[in-house]
Order: C-alpha cells, then structure tokens, then sequence
C-alpha cells in the first residue's frame, strides 16, 4: 500500500510541466496536474510523456500489488490489484512529493484497471474517445466514462460467466472517486464555462 501511495505520487504532469513550461504547470489552466492540463498548456509531446508516466505507474502498482498478495502473503491477487490501485490514485490525488495537490486519478485509474479488465476498460476507452473527440472537453469524456464503467463492468462480467458483484462494486469506487474529483469540472460544464483542449487559457496561480 506504501509503495503504490509512494509510487502514485510522483506527479508526471509536475515534472513534465516544470521540464516543458519551466513552471508549475499547476498555476495555469485548469491548475490541475493531469494530461490534459499539460496538453492545453505544453503541448502534445509534454501530453504523451505524461500519459505514458501516469498509465505506467497505476500498471505498475497492479503488478506490484498482485505479486505481493500471491506470493507473500498467499491471498487471493485480485485483492491485491485493487488495493494498489487505489493507494496509488490516493498518491495521484494528494502527492506526497508536491504538495499533496495532484490530478483527478484518470489515467493511474485506466493503467491499474486495463492489467484487472482489459474488456471493460476497451469498452470504455471507445466511449471515452467518442465523447471527448465530439464535444471536445476531456473532463466531459471522463465523466460519462465513469459513469459507464461500472455497467460495462457489470456485463462484460457476466457474459464471460464470472460474478459481476465484487468487480462492479470495485469499479464503483473508481467511477466515484473519479466523478468526485471532476466537480468542479462538472460545475463548469453544466454553466458552459468548461475549458476544451483546443483553446489555451492561462490563469492566474
Ligand atoms: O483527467 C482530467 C480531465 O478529465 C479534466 O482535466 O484539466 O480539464 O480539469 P481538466
């Protein structure tokens, strides 16, 4: 749990912003310290860099988490996986590194989730993708995705024979973490004011 925290709280979008703005890349856009902050305000590369650190890390903590659960403690991996997921978005969220002020768990969720249900995720990486390529704000994508995944969850268990219960109510503590994180954004969406990722806006820290 320790280790996923630690390993979640290394904020890409901080070191890839402080490397591509030479600033915190907290001050501007949105202030949040995701990709999509990155992306509006440093760039497509900057943007990539810091989706590949921000998957990585919540595969990785899966990986970690599942090892330790099968072979040191002999419980059932399954456990493991989520339980690092989640302390690894918590590391995401609040940062120990910096500040405890980091990014809304998208991403570390998606790289955690795709390693414990490939079919789930790939279902709900489309919607995100038609979602946000049509209306053009990321957090909108987000947003429907998380409401989606625990109901894709639910069904893709089911028809691979499996019991949809303890995955659902898993992906229901992602999805909820993930809307609650998006207020904000879902306050701006509904007053029309949300920011899309073809226009800069810089604001004040
Ligand atoms: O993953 C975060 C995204 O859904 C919204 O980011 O910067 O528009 O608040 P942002």
């Amino acid at each position: 749990m320790l280790f996923s925290y630690l390993l979640g709280s290394i904020s890409f979008a901080v070191l890839v912003g402080k490397l591509f703005l030479k600033d915190d890349v907290r001050k501007y856009g949105s202030h949040n310290a995701g990709m999509t902050n990155v992306l509006r305000t440093a760039g497509k590369k900057a943007a990539v860099l810091t989706a590949v650190g921000d998957l990585g890390k919540g595969m990785l903590s899966v990986v970690v988490g599942r090892l330790v659960f099968a072979h040191i403690l002999h419980v059932e991996p399954m456990y493991g996986a989520y339980l690092a997921a989640y302390c690894a978005i918590l590391g995401h969220i609040f940062p120990i590194y910096f500040h405890f002020k980091g990014g809304k768990g998208v991403l570390t969720s998606a790289g955690a989730a795709v390693l414990i249900d490939p079919v789930s995720v790939a279902i709900t990486a489309l919607i995100f993708a038609a979602v946000t390529f049509t209306s053009k704000i990321v957090s909108l994508g987000s947003v429907v995705m998380a409401i989606c995944y625990p109901v894709v969850t639910y069904f893709v268990s089911l028809a691979f024979g499996r019991d949809p219960v303890p995955l659902t109510v898993c992906a229901v503590i992602f999805a909820a973490i993930i809307i609650f994180m998006h207020r904000s954004n879902i306050g701006r969406l509904i007053r029309g004011e949300e920011l899309g990722f073809g226009k800069k806006k810089k604001r004040e820290p």
